[in-house]
């Protein structure tokens, strides 16, 4: 019987490793090809039509076959980018998609050979859907235009129209990826956002930008040109730079580091660039000032504190619930709990705590005492319970109730004694 486990397990593993190992030398990819129709209207305004179609990303070699004849296809020859070589996990979690790149009114040509004038560039958008990676790829691709293009129009008004089943041969010329595609992170810490280039050709002339978007306003905060070698801010290291990595150190984090950071490289005529969401998150601590059981005499007064500590933002809900015993019927809100002002922390940390003054009658004993608490920071409520057990001192039934738990139990140990003799330290316990 276990070795079909065995094997369905084995066959399990091979697929796992096969899924992340087959990229470096993935054939194709299924992509979704973000077609735009661009014109003029008659107010004189560009209008944009987008047209999405499958298509696939094949690797190869000039004059390959298309895979999928019946859709478009991209077919990437090798070049010193290998776009494959970025890409981790397994092959289901890649999700791509294909743009068409207009280089605006740069009209460099690109500095490897085979490079025209008139290339016509797309863009190829790979990201993992748990958040590994984004890989943006600039592919060429050299058109044998039948009339020369018009240089005093933009690129986007005389594209080729592509349909269904068309192949067009590119190269891969330059690649920007980051590993860190948005981050959450708690205060005071100095994260590393993640960002790299590869090109095609030596020693290309890059400019490479931070900025920051925060409330529709933008901030410098890095840029360095190795053309000029002017440097402005700070939180890259430049001589990572010529190897292509471009990371950002964060200072010690606050919550004005939120924001979207934009990390870009300038080869003209691409530019290259990733949206970093940072947000700023740090989860409550919980705690409730009693144990799990709880045991109040029955006229006694308890006040009960739930606290959430130090955590970020300053959202959060914080509630008891009571719900009597056996679990039948569903908790219930209680009423008459009384909240704390937020407490400011020096490190930008809030804190909070609910409380209720507890006066039990008899029939609440058993209850169950649960405290809730709410925060962005976290999947599901954090859930902090205790039981409470009333007990009435002055009750004649509870007297008895007590005497005749005394009686059975030094009935049960007379009885158990001549029988179990090994187990003579049971006594000790049934009196303490
Ligand atoms: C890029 O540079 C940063 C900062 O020097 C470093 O922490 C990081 O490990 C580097 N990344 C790679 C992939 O080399
Ligand atoms: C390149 O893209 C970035 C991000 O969108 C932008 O801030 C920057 O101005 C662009 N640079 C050029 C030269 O267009």
């Amino acid at each position: 019987m276990f070795w079909i486990f065995d094997g369905l397990f084995l066959a399990l593993l091979c697929l796992g490793v096969n899924g992340s190992q087959s990229l470096y030398d993935l054939q194709w990819l299924s992509c979704q090809f973000v077609d735009e129709k661009v014109h003029i209207n008659k107010e004189g305004h560009i209008e944009t039509e987008y047209i999405t179609r499958a298509a696939v990303l094949q690797f190869g070699k000039v004059g390959d076959r298309s895979s999928h004849p019946t859709i478009t296809t991209f077919l990437v020859t090798a070049s010193k980018v290998d776009m494959r070589r970025y890409l981790e996990g397994a092959e289901d979690k890649l999700q791509c998609e294909i743009h068409r790149y207009s280089t605006g009114r740069i009209k460099t040509r690109w500095p490897t050979a085979g490079a025209q004038d008139h290339d016509v560039w797309f863009t190829s958008t790979i990201r993992h859907s748990e958040g590994l990676f984004v890989t943006k790829t600039f592919l060429r691709h050299t058109t044998v235009a039948p009339v020369a293009p018009d240089e005093e129009q933009m690129d986007f008004l005389q594209w080729e129209t592509i349909n269904d089943g068309d192949l067009l041969t590119m190269s891969a010329a330059m690649v920007v990826l980051t590993q860190t595609p948005s981050m959450d992170v708690g205060l005071l810490k100095e994260p590393n956002l993640d960002c790299r280039f590869a090109v095609d050709h030596k020693v290309p002339h890059a400019t490479v930008e931070w900025k920051l978007q925060q409330h529709g306003r933008r901030t410098n905060l890095f840029s360095y040109s190795s053309r000029t070698g002017i440097k402005e801010g700070n939180g890259v290291v430049l001589k990572d730079i010529a190897a292509g990595n471009v990371s950002f150190k964060l200072s010690p984090t606050t919550k004005h580091s939120e924001g979207t950071y934009i990390c870009s490289v300038m080869v003209p005529p691409l530019n290259g660039s990733h949206d970093i969401p940072l947000t700023i998150i740090e989860r409550p601590r919980v705690s409730i000032n009693v144990g799990f059981t709880l045991s109040m005499q029955l006229g006694e007064v308890r006040k009960l504190k739930c606290d959430a500590k130090r955590y970020y933002p300053l959202d959060v809900d914080i509630e008891w619930y009571r719900e009597p015993p056996g679990g039948s019927s569903t908790p219930s809100l209680l009423k008459n709990v009384w909240h704390s002002s937020h407490e400011l922390h020096r490190d930008g940390t809030h804190s909070v705590s609910a409380f209720f003054y507890l006066k039990p009658s008899m029939e609440e004993s058993g209850n169950i005492y649960t405290c809730s608490v709410s925060h962005k920071s976290l999947l599901s409520p954090i859930y902090k319970s205790f039981t409470l057990r009333v007990t009435d001192p002055d009750s004649a039934l509870w007297y008895i109730a007590e005497i005749v738990f005394i009686i059975s139990m030094v009935v049960i140990l007379c009885y158990m004694r001549p029988r179990h003799l090994g187990r003579k330290s049971s006594k000790k316990s049934f009196f303490p």
